[in-house]
């Protein structure tokens, strides 16, 4: 077999063989395989798309290119969620403690933010001698114990997704439904768990810009992951607007902690609601119903906060922390967003508000950027919000003040205003299963 032939087959639009791909997988982990000749790949792919078979074959193929993690030493049925990422995505502090508190048994693996979008490792590190990186035994005590742990990915998981990965971020062909899809399920079977929640996200901070291309990536990773033999469902949530008021690290903790105790009712409660309950439903095969009011409970009775502070102390953060949040460092420096404009606020680009939040110093411009946990923003006024002249919008944190001129002008340059504003807001918009 040559790498030649399987380029120029795909080139020609024609469907790739079990065999043909797991030799392509194999020979680029390998290095045998030339990253000129995986982008030429790449590129065809984008052009040509996959048959379901062929984004199986790739998933499988990618899946055991490396560490296939074993969770048969977790007692009772593991579960995973997965967001596609976006801006003010907290969901994991607070869906995976709801979970433990109604018996799942979250074991799970995340990754880092990069670009415009936030990472649940960043996050988690913000609180005061939180370890994400547990030996496996550790890893999989501190599951059967607390029913969470929460740790940064391994590197040998999926390894050829990870090269992958990297070139297509500089090759132009991230955005194929395939290679996403394949990518992103490649990682959740081989980090093992029995059920597997996606959360795809739709519209401005999103991958996938509308709703039907975030169907068709939602309902590929289904099938996959429902013919490898995990229980999968899909969620599509909406990313037109950031979720919840808090962008950044130490103040999304904070805000998920406000939400665990029950404080707030918006956006992104109703979206935690759903992926738990959906979570929940894999794990009791009980029907979505009993299942919500189960994981409601667990926010109204304190046991789902009970949850997150078992996992920060397993994991050997300072719970103090959750119990007072005011000991989260502050930022040095704050500047508040005012509003020009009399009427509604009518569109938020997600993405720009993110970027935003990294020129404070949320995010990294590279992987060797180091962050700043306190830097962020706080909403005080969202999509479909009334507001006039003179109001704060949003309040800018940072240790660099040079930094707001240019966040604030990003942040403004996001906003569109309407003198009326009619347009229903779904949080959660739909659930494929
Ligand atoms: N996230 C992934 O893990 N892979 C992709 O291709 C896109 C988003």
């Amino acid at each position: 077999m040559r790498i030649y032939d399987i380029i120029q087959k795909k080139k020609y639009g024609e469907a790739l063989t079990k065999e043909e791909i797991e030799f392509f997988v194999d020979g680029f982990t390998k290095e045998k395989i030339h990253d000129y000749q995986a982008s030429a790949l790449m590129m065809a792919i984008w052009f040509n798309g996959m048959t379901d078979e062929e984004i199986t074959d790739l998933t499988l193929a990618m899946a055991h290119s490396g560490d296939m993690v074993d969770l048969s030493d977790v007692e009772g049925f593991t579960v995973d969620k997965h967001s596609t990422g976006g801006v003010g995505d907290k969901t994991t502090l607070i869906v995976a403690p709801i979970v433990a508190a109604c018996g799942g048994k979250v074991a799970k693996m995340s990754g880092r933010g990069l670009g415009h979008t936030g990472g649940t490792i960043d996050k988690l590190e913000s609180i005061s001698g939180f370890d994400t990186a547990l030996s496996k035994e550790d890893f999989i005590k501190a599951v059967n114990d607390c029913g969470l742990c929460v740790v940064g990915q391994t590197g040998n998981l999926a390894p050829a997704d990870k090269k992958l990965y990297a070139l297509r971020d500089v090759t132009a062909t991230v955005d194929s439904i395939p290679l996403i899809a394949s990518s992103i399920m490649s990682k959740k079977l081989a980090a093992g768990s029995q059920g597997i929640v996606l959360d795809v996200k739709t519209g401005s901070g999103a991958f996938m810009k509308t709703v039907e291309a975030s169907t068709e990536l939602a309902q590929k990773m289904v099938s996959i992951g429902n013919s490898a033999g995990r229980k999968t469902v899909a969620l599509i949530t909406d990313m037109d607007v950031p979720l919840g008021t808090a962008i950044g690290n130490s103040l999304e903790v904070k805000e998920a902690i406000n939400v665990l105790c029950g404080k707030q009712k918006d956006d992104l409660f109703e979206v935690c609601i759903a992926l738990a309950s959906n979570m929940l439903c894999l794990v009791h095969s009980k029907g979505y119903e009993e299942c919500e009011k189960m994981a409601l409970e667990a926010v109204e009775n304190g046991s789902a906060l009970q949850k997150l502070k078992a996992m920060v102390t397993a994991q050997g953060g300072n719970a103090e922390w959750i119990d007072c949040p005011e000991q989260f460092p502050k930022a040095e420096f704050s500047y508040d967003i005012v509003s020009e404009n009399d009427g509604y606020i009518s569109f938020m680009d997600a993405q720009k508000i993110g970027t935003s939040s990294v020129i404070l110093g949320a995010g990294r411009e590279s992987k060797e950027d180091s962050i700043d946990f306190s830097a962020g923003i706080i909403l005080h006024k969202k999509t479909g919000d009334r507001v006039q002249t003179g109001d704060v919008i949003a309040t800018l944190y940072s240790n660099k003040k040079d930094s707001f001129s240019s966040a604030e002008k990003l942040f403004k340059n996001a906003l569109e205003f309407s003198t009326d504003y009619t347009k229903e807001h779904k949080a959660v918009i739909k659930v494929i299963k």
